[in-house]
C-alpha cells in the first residue's frame, strides 16, 4: 500500500464526515432532516438574488470564460473596497485580493505567514478549517476560550495568557461560527491592545457573516485599528446566499506598513494559483453594485426561524441554548448526563433512530465544544417544528430506556 501523507490522514471536518452515515441511510430509501450545513441555499426561501444570477449566467453567454487576473478583476475589487470603506476603514483596490471563498483565503494566509512552530490562536470552539489548515504550514492552532455561559463572548483573560512569540495569528470570528457570539466594539478594542503588544502578531477577522448580526454590535475590526494589521475576509457565501459559487475575498489593513514582505507572499501565491472563477466574480460584483434591499427579506426569515428554534429549545426538557447575536446557527447543550458526556454518540443515534442530522460540538473543538450539537436554523418552520419534536421525543424516549 503506498502511504497517505500524514498531512491528509489527519484532517478532519465535522460539518460533512457526519454525512457519511446519512448518504448511507438515504440511499437504504429514509429522508432525512438535514439541520448540519451552513448552506442557505439548501433551504427554502433564501434564494440567491436574481439580478447576481442574472449577471452570472449573463457573464457565461457573454464569453467571460477565461482567466482573469489572479488578484481579483479591477472592477469587483473595486468594488469590494467601496463596501469595506463603508464599514469604516481606508480600504483600496490593491487592498482586496480575490479568492475561491474565505477557505482559500485562509490557506493562502496560512502559507504567507506561518513556519514551523508557529501559533495560531483562534476560538474555541470554532470553525474546522482553523485547526485543520495551520497544521499542514507545520504551525499549531490554540484556542482561546468563549465563555460559555456567557454567550460564548471571547475570554480576554485567557487570550492574554496564550500569547507569546510565536503567535502569528489571531484569529476573531464575529459573528462566530458554531456559537452565533457577536463581539463588540470594546471587546475588539481590548483584543486589538492586546495584539499590539506583540508585533508580530496579524488578526485574521472572519467576518463572514457580518451582515446577518441581530444585536446591533457587529463592527469591523480592521474600522478599529490603528496598528495591527488585519486579514479582513468576507465574500459571496452567506450574506450574498451563493456558497456554491465558490468567490470571497481577504483585504489587508496595514495601518502600520508592516506587512510589505507577507504581501509579496500572498501575490506570488495568487499568481501561482491562477485566479478565481471569473464569471462567479461578475456575479458578485452585480450583487455589490445591485440595490440591498431584498437582504431585509431575507434577515426577517432568517430571524423568525430563528426565534421558532429558541421557543422550541427553552420548552424542551435536556436542552439548553444561549441565544446566538448573529450568523444562523444554535450551539445548543445537551444537560442529560448520558448525553453531555458524549455529543457524538447523541448525533449519531438521532440520525438512526429520528433521522435528523446536527453536527456534534465536539467536531467544533474536542475540549470546548463537547456537550454540544450545532444546529443550523434555516430550515422552514414545519421542519424546524418537526425536528423538534423528533429530538425531543429522542430525548424522552432515551432517559425512560436508561430509568
Ligand atoms: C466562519 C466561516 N468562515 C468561512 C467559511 C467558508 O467560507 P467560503 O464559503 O467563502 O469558503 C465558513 C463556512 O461555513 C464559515 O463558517
Amino acid at each position: 500500500m503506498i502511504p497517505v501523507s500524514s498531512r491528509a490522514s489527519t484532517i478532519e471536518y465535522a460539518i460533512r464526515d457526519v454525512v457519511v452515515p446519512a448518504t448511507k441511510l438515504e440511499s437504504e430509501g429514509h429522508s432525512i432532516i438535514k439541520l448540519n450545513i451552513g448552506d442557505p441555499i439548501a433551504y427554502p426561501g433564501l434564494p440567491t438574488p436574481r439580478h447576481m444570477v442574472e449577471a452570472y449566467s449573463a457573464a457565461l453567454l457573454d464569453g467571460n470564460n477565461g482567466y482573469s487576473p489572479s488578484y481579483g478583476m479591477p472592477d469587483l475589487r473595486e468594488a469590494i473596497a467601496a463596501d469595506e470603506s463603508s464599514k469604516g476603514w481606508p480600504c483600496s483596490s490593491d487592498d482586496v485580493y480575490v479568492c475561491h471563498g474565505v477557505t482559500e483565503a485562509l490557506q493562502i494566509i496560512f502559507a504567507a505567514t506561518l513556519e514551523e512552530g508557529n501559533k495560531v490562536l483562534a476560538p474555541g470552539p470554532h470553525y474546522p478549517p482553523y485547526m485543520a489548515y495551520p497544521q499542514m504550514y507545520g504551525a499549531t492552532t490554540i484556542e482561546y476560550a468563549l465563555k460559555s455561559d456567557d454567550g460564548w463572548a471571547i475570554d480576554l483573560d485567557d487570550i492574554e495568557s496564550k500569547m507569546d512569540d510565536d503567535v502569528r495569528l489571531l484569529v476573531l470570528i464575529n459573528p462566530n461560527n458554531p456559537t452565533g457570539n457577536v463581539a463588540g466594539a470594546d471587546e475588539i478594542q481590548k483584543l486589538l491592545n492586546i495584539t499590539k503588544k506583540w508585533p508580530n502578531c496579524m488578526i485574521v477577522a472572519d467576518e463572514i457573516y457580518d451582515a446577518l448580526d441581530f444585536s446591533g454590535k457587529q463592527v469591523s475590526v480592521a474600522s478599529l485599528s490603528e496598528d495591527v494589521p488585519v486579514f479582513s475576509l468576507n465574500g459571496v457565501s452567506k450574506v450574498y446566499y451563493a456558497p456554491g459559487w465558490r468567490i470571497g475575498y481577504l483585504a489587508i489593513h496595514d495601518p502600520s506598513g508592516v506587512l510589505l514582505n507577507v504581501r509579496d507572499g500572498i501575490e506570488r501565491l495568487l499568481r501561482s494559483r491562477l485566479c478565481a472563477s471569473t464569471p462567479a466574480q461578475l456575479g458578485y460584483l452585480a450583487g455589490l453594485n445591485g440595490n440591498r434591499d431584498w437582504m431585509n427579506e431575507h434577515m426577517s426569515k432568517v430571524q423568525s426561524r430563528r426565534q421558532l428554534c429558541l421557543d422550541r429549545i427553552s420548552k424542551i426538557d435536556g436542552l439548553e441554548v444561549e441565544a446566538p447575536g448573529g450568523a444562523f446557527y444554535m450551539f445548543v447543550r445537551l444537560t442529560d448526563e448520558m448525553w453531555s458526556k458524549n455529543d457524538k454518540e447523541f448525533v449519531l443515534q438521532l440520525l438512526h433512530q429520528e433521522h435528523v442530522l446536527v453536527v456534534h460540538g465536539s467536531g467544533f473543538s474536542p475540549e470546548k465544544g463537547a456537550g454540544h450539537i450545532r444546529i443550523v436554523y434555516l430550515a422552514d418552520e414545519k421542519t424546524l417544528n418537526t425536528a423538534f419534536d423528533r429530538i425531543d421525543s429522542f430525548l424522552q424516549r432515551n432517559r425512560t430506556a436508561k430509568k
